[in-house]
């Protein structure tokens, strides 16, 4: 017998033919003369059918166990159903006690339920479709970046720097008896990083075209649905890059491109989300995708919320960051579609952001999209590529002794450039309309949980 994925034997091809299917049983009925009972294995959201004689039956055989069957697939009667394998051997693999197995058969389990076992959700219909769908947009990107000419860089998970300079660090420490308390492993302090994007602008150097898509890490305090101390971020950084419309352009082709590939590739796992966690979304994920992003300016944005009638609980005056509320009322505003912000306060924005030198307002060429749902899903900026800005920037916030290799850069063939980073938990959230970021990621990380 040939051995076959479930998803191969549901495409109905290789009716008639003998085969052997593996995987977890999802549900099991006994009948007076026969047992049916589903396989999955992951392949796909859709399970397997079996039927076997009553004789056949294990009382073993049970919701979670592991099996092997082998059998003749035959098409079937039903119409939801086009195949079931008809059982000539069952081996039960591994059992599974049902009093213990902590999901129950045909009970729908809610994702909060099924967060508390992050070593068994995998099992779950709504989380092995999750991981499907985020395995597929994992590879949408890549191929985004591969078909439009960026060279993938992986850039260190160990650093010396903090890129944001929001000091939410985790700092990396030798632990065992060869290494002394006062000594530092590295000669340096060294933490974990919060972003690729420094040592993405040197590849840019060479490169032109550069992205790294890995995990970042953020001590940050905060139990919201949108943050985690260990998430993955996609970042491109593109040389000769003149304005934020380049960086724009960039940022909006790679969402819809991606996400139009997950939609047309995992029809059945985002159906799942999109009929049942969060009904209605498929047409906001429609209308995300039917015009092309609008685009304001951070003074703008302070009018649009100024001018407003809701009452929001952070100020709302020219020169205060945007908060979660903000961003979601201007993502209202403009329509419940993506937005790109630019042009923020040059105090809000990290010292690599090109200054516009514009007064009384002082801003700079920074922009973030902003999603429904969740507000902020990228931030990117132009980078200060002239020598004597960057210089003075550098000095104001205290860091000129750390960055010498940083200002090298704009002293060797330094062009203009700029770039992005997508926080890729946030995508996912965007486009299947799940509320809280720990439910898109295999094992979260968040301050107090570190389970696993
Ligand atoms: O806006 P951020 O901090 O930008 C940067 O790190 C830039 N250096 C990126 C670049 O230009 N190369 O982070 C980028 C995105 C945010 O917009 C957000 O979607 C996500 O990363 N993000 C988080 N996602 C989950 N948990 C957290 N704690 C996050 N912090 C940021
Ligand atoms: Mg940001």
């Amino acid at each position: 017998s040939t051995k076959l994925r479930v998803s191969e034997a549901l495409t109905g091809a290789e009716v008639g033919a003998d085969v052997k299917v593996q995987g977890w049983v999802r549900s099991v009925r006994s009948q007076k003369n026969n047992i049916f009972f589903h396989v999955n294995d992951g392949s796909s959201l859709k399970s397997l059918q079996v039927v076997a004689g009553a004789e056949m039956n294990d009382p073993l055989l049970t919701f979670g166990s592991a099996v092997e069957v082998t059998g003749i697939l035959k098409k079937s009667p039903h119409q939801k159903q086009p195949v079931e394998l008809e059982a000539e051997q069952i081996r039960v693999v591994g059992g599974c006690n049902p009093v213990d197995f902590p999901f129950k058969i045909k009970e729908r389990h809610s994702l909060e339920y099924i967060r508390q076992l992050p070593h068994l959700r995998c099992r779950t219909n709504a989380f092995s479709s999750l991981l499907r769908i985020r395995s597929e947009a994992t590879a949408a990107i890549h191929s985004y970046f591969k078909d439009h000419g960026f060279v993938q860089i992986h850039t260190p998970i160990i650093t010396s720097n903090d890129c944001e300079g929001a000091g939410e660090l985790f700092k990396v420490e030798p632990s065992g008896p060869d290494f002394g308390d006062d000594e530092e492993f590295f000669s340096v302090p060294a933490f974990l990083t919060v972003s690729g994007q420094l040592h993405l602008e040197v590849m840019s150097g060479a490169f032109s075209r550069v992205y790294t898509f890995g995990p970042t890490f953020r001590a940050e305090n905060s139990q919201s649905r949108r943050h985690l101390a260990e998430f993955f971020m996609v970042e491109a950084e593109i040389s000769f890059t003149e304005s934020l419309k380049d960086l724009t352009k960039v940022m909006e082709d790679m969402f819809r491109s991606a996400t139009e590939r997950v939609l047309a590739r995992c029809v059945e796992d985002v159906d799942l989300f999109h009929r049942h966690v969060t009904p209605g979304h498929r047409d906001t994920v429609e209308a995300m995708l039917n015009k092309s992003f609008p685009v304001i300016t951070y003074t703008e944005a302070i009018d649009i919320l100024n001018r407003s009638s809701e009452k929001f609980t952070f100020p709302t005056d020219w020169g205060c960051d945007l908060m979660t509320e903000h961003e979601k009322h201007l993502v209202k505003h403009c329509g419940n579609v993506p937005v790109f912000v630019t042009d923020y306060p040059y105090d809000l924005k990290p010292f690599y952001a090109r200054d516009n030198q514009d007064q009384p307002r002082h801003t700079t060429a920074a922009v973030d999209l902003l999603v429904p749902g969740i507000g902020e899903l990228c931030g990117g900026s132009l980078r200060e590529e002239r020598l004597d800005l960057l210089m003075a920037r550098l000095k104001q916030v205290g860091l000129e002794d750390n960055y010498s290799w940083y200002l090298d850069l704009r002293r060797f063939g330094a062009v203009p450039h700029g770039g992005f980073g997508l926080g890729f938990e946030r995508y996912l959230q965007c486009i299947l309309g799940v509320d809280n970021i720990k439910d898109v990621i295999p094992f979260p990380r968040f301050s107090h949980s570190c389970l696993l």
